[in-house]
């Protein structure tokens, strides 16, 4: 399937971040591009450092000093956000594109009670009477599985996973076209993570927008995304729809973390033993030349140490950046 140029929603191209710090710059996010289209799932998937966050809070212009955004576009539907204007781009967060992130407890606030908080959202950028805002405050805690009449609770009388839930259903309460999603389960216990992953993929289907599903787990991300990009060390070495990235993994680090968990469908009985991946990604302040995987690679070649190998469309719908699929 081609992609048509209205199907596309989210198109960041040659993303760079620098946190300017006194060594120096250093780059945690190296032209990075991926597109986003419309009603799908996209997965980044990542080790810790390796840029998840930088890139989500960059796409809505939320990254403060000493991080700076020195190249590239995002542009959501048709409009480039890295040069909109300040006032046109409040405009945009929440009512287009909302965020949420792995704390609850941070986004939610202590003192009031969440029918409060949710009428709050929703009257900030619209102008409804409260009596309409409590109202869709319920409903919006009947979508996330939650009973209207906890609109009453606060914060601390709700579980963790029923807090972030609150805080997807504040998330959707103006009905954005894209949510940017951070680790938004990493912090509960795995049966809750579950209940809420299937609440996000359900959601979808009955609401028209589309997810940035951020996590350092592949595993969640083969479950629940449409599409998933690979980061390594600021960079993007592998995009594919999930299906063929975990059957067809054409990067060295891909294939690596994916044998890394026991699969969902294996057969029960003895597991293959887990593999991991030697060694530890580099320090962004001192990334190693060509390839940044090239030091924890079994497969490197000499052209990995001295050029960094571009993403290339291997397939339709699949781009690595590897020397080994070009050679
Ligand atoms: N204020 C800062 N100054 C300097 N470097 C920073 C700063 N904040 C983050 N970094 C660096 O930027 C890189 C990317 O960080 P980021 O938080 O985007 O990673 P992440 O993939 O979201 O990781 P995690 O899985 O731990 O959330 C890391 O190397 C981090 O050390
Ligand atoms: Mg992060």
């Amino acid at each position: 399937m081609t992609m048509m140029e209205s199907d596309q929603l989210l198109r960041v191209e040659d993303l760079r971040v620098e946190y300017l710090t006194e060594a120096g710059r250093v780059r945690v996010v190296d032209d990075v591009s991926f597109n986003l289209r419309r009603g799908e799932i996209l997965g980044l998937a990542g080790e810790s450092g390796s840029g998840k966050t930088t890139i989500a809070l960059a796409i809505l212009r939320l990254l403060k000093p000493p991080a700076v955004i020195t190249g590239g576009s995002v542009v959501f539907e048709g409009r480039d956000l890295l040069s909109l204007g300040e006032v046109e781009l409040r405009r945009l967060r929440g009512r287009k594109i909302a965020l949420v992130t792995q704390s609850a407890m941070n986004a939610l606030n202590p003192v009031l009670s969440i029918g409060e908080q949710l009428a709050d959202a929703i009257r900030e950028h619209e102008r409804v009477g409260r009596r309409s805002a409590l109202e869709r405050a319920r409903r919006l805690l009947d979508l996330v599985d939650i009973d209207p009449d906890r609109v009453r609770s606060y914060p601390h009388e709700l579980s963790g996973g029923m807090r972030q839930r609150v805080v997807i259903a504040m998330a959707m309460a103006l009905s954005p076209s894209l949510v940017l999603m951070d680790e938004p389960t990493t912090a509960l216990d795995v049966a809750v993570q579950r209940e809420i992953l299937a609440r996000i993929a359900r959601l979808r289907q009955e609401r028209d927008f589309s997810i940035l599903f951020i996590s350092h787990d592949l595993s969640i991300l083969l479950e629940l995304c449409t599409r998933i990009g690979v980061l390594y060390a600021g960079r993007l070495v592998e995009a594919a729809p999930a299906r063929r990235l975990l059957g067809s993994p054409q990067h060295p680090y891909t294939g690596g973390l994916i044998r890394c968990f026991p699969h969902a469908d294996e057969a029960p009985g003895p597991r293959p033993r887990l593999v991991g991946i030697p060694g530890a990604p580099p320090d962004p302040r001192d990334p190693p030349p060509g390839c940044r995987f090239h030091p924890r690679c079994g497969q490197r070649l000499p052209a990995c140490q001295r050029s960094a190998p571009a993403l290339t469309t291997v397939a339709t719908d699949h781009e690595v950046a590897c020397h080994l699929t070009r050679s």
